[in-house]
């Protein structure tokens, strides 16, 4: 890879830009992809290359890049409304995107998620809903000041949602500055052997019976740790999840951040389990991976906890927020995005797709350097055995060679493609990773 003009901005932007998660020291030399425009499930890059987009940027693309409903209804909005604040007033598009996202919330054990409050990205989302938590717990009894949260979970970067993360590479360094936590085996971990869900389930009883009363909520990734290396794990852990908190007066929040919209081949997660959080956190697809915007969806009983009048003894109200809360260009763009979802039945296309990820997947799975391939509808995780540091990343740069964008988590390899992805382009992301892997590996 030679070309002049990927050449002249890597050099630019090295002299300049600070990249998150990344090694700044072998940048560089690794040339990034240097992303000019975008169509479809392609990324195109300043000297005109494609590669079909992986990953949906980072797991936020839902129906492929500049979609042209998604397009025409931001356009639309930035003739009307740019922006307003979501602090003391109100605007429809922010309206209308809280009445469908209620109408789209997960049905099953559990309360009725009835409200939502907007937030900017995932970590902010899980900020707000762990704020939420303690508040709640504050209002309605007394303050119970812990969390707990799964080994191995990943929640965002911001120091409230590293203090529920689980993920050593990630969130060792920041351990003394985090607020109290129980740390409870994940259900997913493979160390824990074929028993896992019970080992899971019988340290969070334990858990809960020894603190129960100090815990405020439970955090989950439902289904899926993404960041974890896509570590899946049973729905029964999500059902004694919902029992323990009940049992115990805490909250359970589903982190939908990575799971949501349709990336599991159902709305949401939760919907495998029949189970109903209390707080419901998301955002990536939720503007079809178009702009940020998150949420918290809340159960009626825990925004009842918030309301007050003046006078009354305590204030209640839940004193948080950001200047951009519900932008009205995002909420275009996810109103837009989940139209199109509802029309071209967007989350029946994206179970097909796991399944057809999962057929073309398999030769790989029986591949000698494949340790463990692991999927949840369109959620993949491929882990290789090392033969190096960067095993993984060598294995994406083997596939970029190849057409097809991927980013790794350790030593596996993420596949998360846009849900509309088409039979040609699913059969091209799936031989490219089994021949990077095979140049790569073997
Ligand atoms: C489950 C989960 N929660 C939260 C986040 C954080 O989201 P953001 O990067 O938008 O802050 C992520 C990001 O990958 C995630 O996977």
């Amino acid at each position: 890879m030679t070309a002049s003009a990927t050449t002249a901005w890597i050099a630019r932007d090295a002299a300049a830009v600070w990249h998150p998660f990344t090694q700044h020291a072998t940048w560089v030399e690794d040339r990034p992809t240097v992303v000019e425009r975008a169509e479809g499930p392609w990324l195109i890059d300043v000297d005109g290359r494609r590669y079909l987009d992986g990953v949906s940027s980072l797991w936020t693309t839902t129906l492929g890049h500049c979609h042209p409903e998604v397009n025409a209804a931001v356009t639309a909005q930035l003739a009307k409304l740019d922006h307003s604040t979501f602090l003391g007033t109100t605007h429809t598009p922010g309206i209308e995107l809280a009445e469908a996202l209620i109408a789209s919330a997960p049905e099953g054990d559990g309360p009725e998620l009835t409200k939502v409050f907007y937030a900017g990205d995932g970590s902010s989302a899980v900020e707000a809903a762990l704020k939420i938590a303690y508040q709640h717990s504050h209002q309605t009894g007394r303050p119970r000041p812990k969390f707990v949260r799964l080994e191995h979970a990943y929640h965002g970067d911001t120091l409230g949602a590293v203090a529920v993360g689980g993920h050593e590479l990630f969130h060792a360094t920041y351990r003394p500055l985090l607020l109290e936590t129980i740390g409870v085996p994940s259900p997913g971990d493979r160390a824990l052997g074929e028993h896992r869900t019970e080992i899971a389930v019988d340290e969070l009883r334990a858990a809960m019976r020894s603190q129960g009363d100090e815990v405020c909520a439970i955090i989950v990734e439902p289904l899926m740790q993404g960041a974890a290396g896509m570590l899946d794990h049973d729905a029964a852990f999500l059902r004694a999840a919902r029992e323990l908190a009940d049992e115990h007066g805490a909250l359970l929040i589903f982190d939908e951040v990575a799971t949501g919209f349709g990336r599991t081949g159902r709305m949401w997660a939760a919907e495998h389990a029949g189970v109903v959080p209390d707080l419901l956190t998301c955002g990536k697809g939720i503007t079809a991976g178009y702009l940020p915007l998150s949420a918290v969806l809340a159960a009626e009983h825990v925004y009842e906890a918030f309301l007050a009048r003046p006078g009354d003894t305590a204030p209640r109200t839940f004193f948080h927020g950001h200047t951009y809360t519900g932008n009205p260009l995002c909420c275009a763009a996810a109103l837009a995005g989940l139209r199109v979802m509802a029309e071209q039945d967007v989350v029946g296309r994206a179970a097909r797709l796991g399944e057809r990820l999962a057929e073309l997947l398999e030769p790989l799975a029986a591949h000698k350097q494949v340790a463990e391939i692991r999927r949840l509808g369109t959620m993949v995780g491929v882990e290789v055995r090392p033969n190096s540091d960067r095993t993984g990343f060598e294995v994406c740069q083997a596939a970029r060679e190849r057409g097809v964008w991927l980013r790794p988590l350790g030593d596996t390899v993420i596949l998360m493609p846009p849900l509309t992805l088409g039979e040609a382009e699913t059969g091209l992301l799936v031989t490219a990773l089994a021949e990077a892997v095979d140049e790569v590996c073997s």
